[in-house]
Order: structure tokens, then sequence, then C-alpha cells
């Protein structure tokens, strides 16, 4: 079941060698990513692979003779817990188990033994293990891609078994569990939200016990990310230690920090939640989605650059590519498109200088409202009587590309597929199916759905010359079981976004141009396994360029600016009412991908004006935000300004907003960060120059901002003599 996120690419050729190291006779390995090291110990007398050291680099002689931590002895200890790469249900442990299962006869308890330790290339390492007398094995795979501080693990698990064995339930089945270092006490990090106010960071303390965050709804989840970063409470934005770990799946899942009383601390990663159990048959096999993770002893703000760097060389497509500028048409017409009005709003985007036009939902038949449709992917006879390729046609002859709203996993009971196959959602024969949003959830672990919704995506792009899918996702899964039921009736949970993986994998290998935005009512489907086959992610409904200054500072802590979509939308927001000057709403969405979501036809000739000067300008400092690295300066959290710094080579662009103003206090100078202190920078608009030290140390003047609420500035400094040559003298 090969069909989630691959690990990294091969390694580039230049990359270092020998990321890992075996010491055969200690057992031990030596993983090493450019900042950090990962050391484990395979002890195959005891059957366990027992967690040595995750932090700072430490060389082989000393990580072959560092001593494994136990916990106290006496006859209530579990002596591995939280100390084990992948601890199972069985024996003397007592902690949250990475691997259970239930064997054919009702038993549970997993006795390991290990099996072999397999170089698999140089940056790649695997443990085998297997039950000393059942028929299951496993594997733990270590990856550690090239240039960067991540590692990526998964686990393969194996039925090794005969007919006669019988089946074998797995209840928990993680890509990895990750011990901490020993620390006296430790906080978490995460995002949690809802629609339209996704991304919110909170940081607590983290109890003894076990704390899970996770989802039950079959994605991602506005409510929570993927990912948890863990720190021993003294880290603060640029300085101290900070541990990541992530997950690369869009479907349910289950992150667990797990504290005991004795002091270790770990984390345990995996697809499913408590209940959606695999059934693997004699011979079966499941591998797990990858988890990467890291360790950075620069901050807050150094981890997410990491994560970023990460993403942008292993794993988003195309990341070098510049993402255009789009429009798209959801706030400007809602329901109510047409080809009229699309192409009145085309030919204004065109103007201002969109390089892509979106047509969002409501152009197929039966589609008066959010009612009807889903699953009859055909233009609206009424509506756009020529079909779409006028519009798209349009489009293109005014030199933008043609994007597409397609929500391919939903269906409507008002709709011709629902009438022709009822089967095909998620539903259970003496359940009610509940509706939300009016629609119900094609099974896409069923192979004549996926194949259906492949051939029918297959032939909107062909007619319609689509650049561009706005891949939507708008409700939570219910009923989510398998009709002819079975022990591991809910591995729908999981297998869902399989399939939804393999017809984006397909698509994408079948139109290469392709690119595509994934959305789910916003933030709702947001990982770095969705990130592995999309190019961009619709970050939140909720456009209102205040709100969106938190949200998008809950995004950035681990996913970058080249994926983060954000529109520039009419004012007062249609969804808060706030009122917010043009020039505020285009430096908030300027953070990220920029796009425009207004409705254009409303504009006046001025805004029109002073939006295509700011649709020029975010070109010009796009491949700093975009490809650059980040540094967030002040948080919305932090007081009155918030700010967010992009460094690329010789340039570098700082975003300043002042979304309310109280006392009308002077403002501090900004320090900016990442730049080379000997270097001179110059302020592109003003032509003022700065040392990189002055501006790191003293900081940058601020500029003036208008007066009163939601006031923003933009500065474009470029590095104008390198470090390399020496000032001249006084
Ligand atoms: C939810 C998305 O997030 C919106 O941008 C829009 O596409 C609507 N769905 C359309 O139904």
């Amino acid at each position: 079941m090969n069909t989630l996120p691959e690990p990294a690419l091969p390694s580039s050729p230049t990359a270092p060698r020998r990321r890992v190291r075996i010491d055969e006779d200690s057992g031990t390995v030596l993983l090493r990513t450019a900042r950090s090291a990962y050391v484990f110990r395979v002890d195959r007398a005891a059957g366990t692979v027992r967690h040595v050291h995750w932090g700072a680099p430490v060389p082989l002689a000393d990580a072959v003779a560092l001593p494994l931590w136990s916990e106290n002895d006496n006859s209530f200890a579990g002596p591995w817990d939280g100390t084990e790469e992948y601890p199972v249900d069985g024996g003397a442990r007592f902690g949250a188990p990475a691997l259970e299962v239930r064997f054919a006869d009702g038993s549970s308890p997993v006795e390991p033994r290990v099996q072999d330790v397999v170089l698999l290339g140089d940056d790649h390492v695997a443990v085998h293990l297997r039950d000393r007398t059942r028929p299951l094995a496993w594997q733990l795979h270590y990856r550690v891609p090239s240039d960067g501080d991540v590692v990526e693990r998964w686990t393969e698990i194996a039925h090794t078994g005969t007919p006669e064995d019988g089946d074998v339930l797995l209840s928990r089945y993680a890509c990895a569990h990750w011990p901490l270092p020993q620390r006296p006490d430790w906080r978490l990090s995460a995002v949690h939200g809802e629609w339209s106010a996704e991304g919110r960071l909170q940081r607590s303390g983290l109890p003894f016990g076990e704390t899970t965050l996770g989802s039950r709804r079959g994605h991602t989840g506005h409510h929570a990310s993927p990912w948890i970063a863990l720190d021993p409470r003294d880290t603060g934005e640029e300085h101290g230690e900070v541990w990541v770990v992530a997950l690369a799946s869009s479907g349910s899942w289950r992150i667990s920090a797990q504290r005991t009383a004795a002091g270790r601390t770990g984390v345990l990663v995996g697809e499913g939640h408590e209940g959606a159990e695999l059934n693997l048959r004699p011979g079966g096999r499941h591998r797990t989605p990858v988890s990467p993770a890291l360790y950075s002893s620069d901050g807050f703000g150094g981890a997410s650059r990491s994560f970023h760097r990460h993403l942008r060389a292993h794993v988003l497509p195309h990341a070098q590519e510049l993402r255009p500028v789009l429009y798209n048409s959801w706030e400007a017409t809602w329901f109510e498109v047409s080809e009229e009005n699309q192409i009145a709003l085309a030919r204004r985007a065109a103007a201002v200088g969109a390089e892509l036009f979106v047509l969002d939902d409501g152009w197929f038949r039966g589609r008066e409202d959010d009612r009807a449709g889903l699953g009859d992917w055909t233009p609206h006879p009424e509506r756009f009587p020529r079909g779409l390729r006028p519009l798209s046609d349009e489009v293109h002859r005014l030199g933008m590309a043609f994007g597409l709203w397609v929500e391919p996993e939903m269906v409507n009971a008002d709709s011709d597929l629902y009438r022709a196959h009822p089967d095909w959602v998620l539903h259970l024969p003496d359940r009610t199916t509940t509706e939300l949003r009016h629609q119900m959830v094609l099974d896409f672990s069923r192979s004549e759905v996926t194949d259906w919704a492949l051939g029918r995506l297959r032939r909107l792009v062909t007619e319609n010359a689509v650049d561009f899918l706005k891949w939507d996702f708008n409700r939570s899964f219910t009923e989510a079981g398998r009709h002819a039921g079975g022990p591991d009736a809910r591995r729908v949970h999981i297998e869902h976004a399989r399939g939804l993986y393999r017809v984006l994998d397909q698509l994408r290998a079948e139109f290469p141009r392709l690119r595509i935005e994934a959305c789910a009512g916003g933030g709702g489907r947001v990982d770095v396994g969705i990130l592995h086959r999309t190019d961009q992610v619709w970050t939140s409904d909720n456009t209102d360029a205040v709100d969106r200054l938190r949200i998008q500072h809950g995004f950035s802590q681990l996913y970058p600016a080249r994926v983060m979509s954000a529109w520039v939308t009419d004012s007062p927001n249609p969804l808060t009412g706030r009122v917010v000057p043009l020039r505020f709403r285009f430096h908030s969405a300027m953070a990220g991908v920029l796009g425009l979501g207004g409705d254009l036809t409303r504009w006046t000739d001025a805004e029109l004006a002073e939006a295509a000067e700011l649709v020029r300008t975010y070109k010009e400092i796009r491949p700093v935000i975009q490809r650059g690295e980040q540094f967030r300066l002040l948080s919305p959290e932090d007081g009155l300004l918030t700010a967010v710094q992009y460094v690329e080579d010789d340039r570098t662009v700082v975003l300043i907003w002042r979304p309310s103003t109280a006392y009308g206090p002077p403002q501090p100078p900004l320090r900016l960060r990442g730049l080379e202190p000997g270097a001179r920078y110059r302020d592109e608009d003003t032509g003022r120059e700065w040392s990189g030290a002055t501006l790191m140390a003293f900081g940058l003047p601020l500029p003036e901002l208008p007066p009163g609420d939601c006031a923003s500035a933009l500065v474009r400094l470029r590095r104008v003599v390198s470090a390399a040559r020496p000032e001249p003298a006084a």
C-alpha cells in the first residue's frame, strides 16, 4: 500500500555522504542532519530498539558510549517506558504503545525480537523486528533528507503468517514514537481553531500523562493541525531548543505527547484515531505515512524556517516555481456565477495584474445554492449555455491561466450522481445518513468511486483547458464505516485520504502542467501529506485582513508563505464587517501567495489603480516572500505592531501592520534578523542606507505609519555592499 507521501527525494550528489552511521559492536545507529544528531541503540538480546539522544550533534565515538536511561527498578516500573523507538503493547510496558494488535485468538501482547538492521543507502536505515512466535513483523524506517534538520520516520507492518493463523487486527499503528531528552519541564505548542478561525497558536505546559491532539473527522481538520512542538519552557522566538514532530497524512490522525512521572517524554504520531482499526490478512502489509521531525537550537523561528526549508526542498512539487497572483470570484458572485459576470470580473482582474482567474462554486448543473448539484460536473446550462470553454478562452486571451473550483469527494442528494449511485456515499445500513451543508461524502477508499472521479476530472480539465483546480472539501465524515461491516469497518478514516492521493497523483501525472490548490472550507486540510501533491492551500475562509494576521502567524509555524494563499477582498469584510483600507488588506495578503477575491466591478477607478500598483509591487517582492527565509519579528500577540521579515540572498522585505492604535506611543525601531552584519542595505524606496549590524542591533527606524487603526507599511531593502568587501575607512 504505497500511496502515501514518499519519503524525501533522493539525496543531491553534493550532499555530504553517510548521514547514517552504524556501530556494529554496540548496535548504535547515529543519524546526522545538518545541525543535529539522532541516536538509537539496537539491543538484540533484549529485542528492543532504545532511544539514546536527539538534539545537538554528537560524534559517533560518544554516541556509542552514551548510557541508556532506565526507570527505577521496582515491580511497578516499566523500565523502558518513554525510551523505546517503537513501543509495543506487551511485556512490562505501561505507556501508550505505537503498535497494538489483536491476534486471531483474541490475545494482544507482542514480544519483539530484532531481526536485522539494514542500511538502505547513505541516508536510510531500517530496523527489522518480528514477534517471537506470532506472525507479525515490522520495520522501523529512518531517513535523513539532504541538507536539512529533518529526520523522517515511518513503519511497515506485515502479517507474515498463513491462512491458518487468521487475521491480525491493528488497533494502533503509529508512524513513530519520538523520545525526547530529559529536561526538567516541557511546554507544548500547537494550533487550534475552527472554520474561519484556523491556526490559533497555543502554548501551554505539558502535563504528566498523555496529551492527545487529533482528528476523528476523516480529514485533517480546522480545529488542530498534525504537528506539535515541544520546548523546555525557556525557548523564545529566536533562541532555545525546540523539537517539532509532524505527520504527512490527510485523514484522521492522532499525536500524543506522553510525559512519565519518571521523567521521560515522547511523542507518538500516526494515522487513525482510537477505534479506527486496520485488519491485516495473511501476507498483508501496511505502510504508515511519514512523520517528519526536527530539532532546532534556534528557537521557534529557527524551527519554522528549518521546516519550511524541508518542505521547499523535499516535499512541495515545483517548489522553485513562483505562484501566480490569482483572482477568485467566490466573494464577488457567490453562487450567482454566469459567463457574463465572470468575463466582466476576468477583464478587471487582468487589468490589475492577476495572472490566474479562478471560477469558484456555482458553475455546474443544478447548483443554484449549496443544496444541489455536487457530483454533476457539467456546466450549468443557463449560466454557461455555451459551456465553460468561452470563459476559459477569454481568460486565456486576457493573458491569464484558467482555474476551476471542484469538490470531487462530495455529492448532494439532489444530483444525478447520487440518484445513480446512492451506495457510493459514506453510510451505514441502519443509521441516518447525516447531511452537512446538504452534502454527503463519497467513499474514496473505493476504487470505482475514485475511477469515476478521475474520469470526470480528466474530462473537465481537457475540455475546458483548465490550468488550475481549486479542490474543495466541505464537510467532515459521519457514518464512516463499511457497509459490509467487518472488524476494520472504520479504516475509511485513513483510506479515503489514500484514495484522494491516488486521484491527485494520477491527475498530476497525466497533466504535468496542472496546478492544484487544496481547500477544505478554508484550512480544513492543511498538512505535509496534501502539500506533497498540491501547489498551495486556501488558508481560511476568513479573509478579514486583521484576523488573517493571527491565522497566518499560526500557519507559518510549520508551513511556508509559498503555499499560503491569501486574497484581498472587499471592505467591509463580508464575514466580520470590518472596514480595512485597501493598502492594509494588500499588505496582509502579500505575506503569502497574493490573490484578489473582491467584487472588482464595484471597486472605484482609484481603488483599481492602487490595486494595480500594489500587485506590481508584490510581483517585484514575490521571490523574496515565496522563496525567502521568514522571520516573525513581532507576533500579533506581542503588542500593537505585528511584523514579518523575509530574506532571500541580497534582498529583504519587511511587512509591518498596526491593526489598532492605542495611546499613540512612539514605536521603537524594529530589530531585523538574518542579515549580514558587515553588509550595507539600501531602502529601495527612500534610498536610506544602514549596515546589517545596525539593522539587527539598533533596528530599522520605523517608517511613518498613517494615523489611526489598520495602518501598515512595506519596507524593501537590498544589500549594496557585501560583507566580503571591507567598508571604506571613515
Ligand atoms: C469553501 C471555500 O473555502 C470557499 O473559498 C469557496 O470555494 C466555497 N467553499 C464554495 O462553496
